[in-house]
């Protein structure tokens, strides 16, 4: 049940569309006066009336029925409260009939949502600075096809540019082809340092030719430079396989080489290419920023241009409706001016795309050894976590079965968890000790909650209580609590599309796993004084299994059978 929806339909407009006003009602903090409530402040002016009043009024008129009973109003709030009993069935029913489904709706459908995430760069490190567009850029995704979007995600590799030449230089003097097979990406990585390092100017001189070589189609440097590609990306794989994450398309830089021309000519037949110390530039002066640079004064395109292309050819290909760009905020000004470029060629769909900007990631003992100098490889990161993870669960639960792939996914996801829980644009300090806290704000803390519904639910079944279809009965506190959570789920789900906020459904899983377990306490499951009741609880346990395994797995997070 949308309530908020429901109630909206039945208040007079005061000047807002049934929309804004379903927006405009909050659940309060405190829910022992109401479980929803419109304040009335902002209707003081089009009413001329005061607040109060105006709540009194309201109060007095709304229509009660079975799911909105009691209306009040309080100090300029109008109150409502729901009824219990309807929307405990209809919660469960829904979770019942939905399972792995709940959460999920139709509202995107015959939409296009473009992802690009991840993003990694070829024959450089993938590091922990990557953590925050992989598992948001992830998560959306999942979000966004839970909701009936088409969603495609892109993984814009960064493939092109003068590094690569750097590379095959460096490998040509110091490497060796059988000790880069073994190597991988962290060999490829040694090379490209020492180059930085170590080249002498003839090097970079040839470098320089290297690229053109690449660029010109010549066969032997290409090899290489593919042979750089493959080696990066079977390693990268391996993470986004620990990640869960997938993509639809690999078209990184490179892809763009030979789309850019036609943009570029458009640019110019629109008048706004002008020369800028031998640079071809679009003047954003006007919209107070630096020019965007689309040409240098070599000829030679930039990031930037290749993005310009990359934007038009998405909108050709997929069509989209909205475009991500799940991208850290240093990256403002560049979609900035991105986007204003596009807006000031008359592409109405300008107004389409999104940065999704994020905040930063470090980590609480920034000096960790690393393999690679200062780098701090997000492999390293997840290996580290679930290596404490297993030490952890080996002094809680000695006798698990399954350990490692327990360890796996409760590690893993604290990484995860770690980088999705707060407001995506605050920078973030991660501690392993935090991220694997059973009592915390974690997705331990979920996992493990998780764990112990099951093994509720599997007591019950091994003394053969049938519950799934067990009669919704009178609500203490707690269980109404809990019910008016899971209630409010695919609303959540919602709420973080529109917002392009995992953190909703990571917080939400947090709050949902707090009050189960405060339900669990208050209210003895198995130890319930009726068959009635105990089976109620059972099947709202096993709501609560359904609805919790259901968040965490839109943020890419596996739960264990035990823990
Ligand atoms: N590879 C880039 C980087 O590591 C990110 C690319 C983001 N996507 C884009 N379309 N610009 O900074």
């Amino acid at each position: 049940m949308e309530y908020r929806s429901y109630i909206a339909a039945r208040l007079p407009s005061m000047g807002m569309t049934e929309e804004e006003l379903a927006s405009a009602i909050a659940v309060p903090p405190d829910t022992s006066l109401g479980d929803y409530a419109l304040p009335c402040f902002k209707f003081a002016k089009i009413l001329r009336k005061p607040p109060v009043k105006i709540a009194e009024e309201l109060a007095a008129a709304y229509p009660t029925d079975d799911v909105i009973p009691e209306v009040s109003a309080v100090n300029g709030y109008l109150n409502f409260r729901v009824g219990k009993k309807g929307l405990a069935e209809e919660t469960l029913e829904a979770i019942s009939k939905l399972r792995g489904d709940y959460g999920t709706s139709d509202m995107g459908r015959g939409k296009t949502v473009c992802i690009d995430y991840s993003s990694v760069n070829i024959a450089k490190p993938f590091h922990i600075g990557h953590l925050s567009t992989t598992v948001l850029g992830g998560s959306l995704y999942r979000i966004f096809k839970a909701l009936g979007y088409r969603v495609v995600g892109i993984n814009h590799l960064g493939d092109y540019g003068t590094q690569f030449g750097k590379l095959i230089s460096a490998y040509k003097h110091w490497g060796d082809r059988e000790a880069v097979e073994r190597g991988g990406i962290h060999a490829i990585n040694d090379l490209y340092v020492r180059f930085n390092n170590e080249a002498t100017e003839e090097m970079e001189a040839e470098a320089r030719e290297y690229f053109r070589l690449i660029e010109s189609g010549d066969l032997e440097a290409n090899e290489l430079f593919e042979w750089f590609k493959s080696l990066t990306m079977a390693y990268v794989q391996k993470i986004y396989d620990r990640l869960h994450i997938t993509f639809d398309s690999y078209a990184g830089e490179r892809f763009y080489i030979d789309k850019m021309q036609p943009v570029i000519d458009e640019l110019r037949q629109k008048g706004l290419l002008t020369e800028s110390q031998g640079a071809q530039v679009v003047d954003l002066a006007p919209y107070g920023m630096p020019p965007f640079i689309v040409l240098r004064s070599d000829g030679a395109s930039l990031y930037a241009t290749r993005d310009l292309a990359a934007a038009f050819y998405r909108k050709k290909t997929y069509d989209f409706d909205k475009c991500l760009y799940v991208v850290a905020y240093q990256q403002n000004l560049h979609f900035q001016q991105l986007f204003k470029v596009i807006e000031l060629m008359g592409e109405p769909w300008a107004k389409d795309l999104v940065h999704v900007a994020y905040g930063m990631v470090s980590l609480e003992d920034g000096a960790m050894s690393t393999r690679k100098g200062k780098v701090v490889w997000l492999e390293d990161v997840l290996s580290r976590c679930v290596e404490k993870a297993a030490a952890v669960l080996e002094e809680k639960n000695p006798h698990l079965e399954g350990k490692a792939e327990v360890a796996e996914k409760v590690g893993v996801g604290a990484v995860v968890f770690g980088a999705l829980y707060n407001n995506k644009i605050k920078d973030i300090v991660f501690s392993y000790d935090k991220a694997l806290n059973f009592d915390g704000e974690t997705s331990v803390y979920v996992q493990y909650t998780c764990a112990r519904a099951r093994s509720v639910l599997a007591k019950a079944e091994e003394s053969g209580i049938a519950y799934e279809k067990a009669a919704v009965c009178d609500l203490c506190p707690a269980e109404f609590e809990l019910v008016k959570a899971l209630a409010e789920f695919p609303e959540t789900v919602k709420t973080a599309a529109a917002t392009y906020e995992s953190s909703a459904v990571a917080r939400y899983a947090v709050s949902t796993a707090q009050k189960f377990n405060k339900f669990y306490i208050d209210c003895k499951v198995m130890q319930a004084n009726s068959d009635m009741v105990r089976a109620f609880r059972l099947r709202l346990t096993d709501a609560a299994l359904v609805t919790l395994t259901n968040a965490l797995s839109l943020l890419g997070i596996g739960v264990p059978d035990k823990m």
